[in-house]
């Protein structure tokens, strides 16, 4: 019922030259079950459009007004317009490194959904939160406060990233990813209504070949936010393919 999904994030990697890598997935046959999107930097999103095939390209931020004086930030009408369909938004790199709150990310949900893009919103909690048991209580809160009111699985993913998983090459025990995603479900479906399953949840963190399968077993896994191993398509066609057999 859920479209499965494969989501890159390059993060600031990514020269002209790795659009090859891009090609290659794009020139492997379609996954029939999953859908593929590559959120690589905003400097390459235009080209990137151009060897995409049917690999949806993303940006990775952008501001929640639509156009002003704010210096060096992209708006999401001007990621739509260099062709991008979707946007990473609330990362943990990004609440962290620009002061990001739960409430400047739903401003900019909004804005993404104005223009029509896919906002894949970013949740997840540090060690120190889950060493002192406070997963779940900053998930739900991270949820509440980062989706407007309106959101829906057509216009919303959600991606799980523990912070301490990310390139980390540590990942949560699959009870532990089962335990977030599953409440991720219940508290979307008690907010939306039964509109909470139509959500993707994303789970994302050191998602490699060698554990995609077992992650991808997980209830509620609907798809991976892939860092690291985005950057080689060899690596992400390995990541595809094993949440396409999912
Ligand atoms: P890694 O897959 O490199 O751990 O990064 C995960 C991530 O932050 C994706 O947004």
């Amino acid at each position: 019922m859920r479209r499965k999904l494969a989501a890159g994030n390059w993060k600031m990697n990514g020269l002209g030259a790795d659009l090859a890598e891009l090609e290659r997935l794009a020139a492997a046959p379609a996954p029939s079950q999953t859908g593929r999107l590559i959120c690589p930097p905003a400097t390459l999103i235009s080209r990137a459009t151009l060897v995409a095939g049917d690999i949806a390209i993303g940006g990775q931020d952008c501001h929640a007004a639509q156009s002003g004086a704010h210096t060096g930030d992209i708006s999401a009408e001007m990621l739509a317009d260099c062709g991008a369909s979707a946007v990473i938004l609330g990362h943990s790199e990004r609440r962290e490194d620009h002061g990001e709150t739960d409430a400047t990310v739903a401003a900019k949900v909004a804005a993404a959904w104005s223009e029509g893009l896919l906002a894949v919103v970013c949740i997840g909690e540090s060690l120190a939160q889950r060493d002192a048991g406070e997963t779940l209580a900053l998930i739900g809160s991270q949820l509440a406060g980062s989706l407007p009111d309106t959101a829906t699985g057509a216009n919303t993913v959600i991606a799980y990233e523990p912070i301490w998983a990310i390139g980390t090459g540590r990942i949560p025990t699959l009870e532990q990813i089962n335990e977030v995603h599953e409440f991720i479900r219940t508290t979307l479906t008690d907010r939306f209504g039964g509109e909470g399953h139509a959500f993707r949840i994303l789970y994302g963190g050191s998602v490699k070949p060698e554990n995609a399968s077992e992650i991808f077993s997980v209830a509620n896994v609907d798809g991976a936010l892939v860092g690291g191993a985005s950057l080689k398509a060899d690596d992400f066609q390995a990541i595809i393919d094993a949440l396409d057999a999912a």
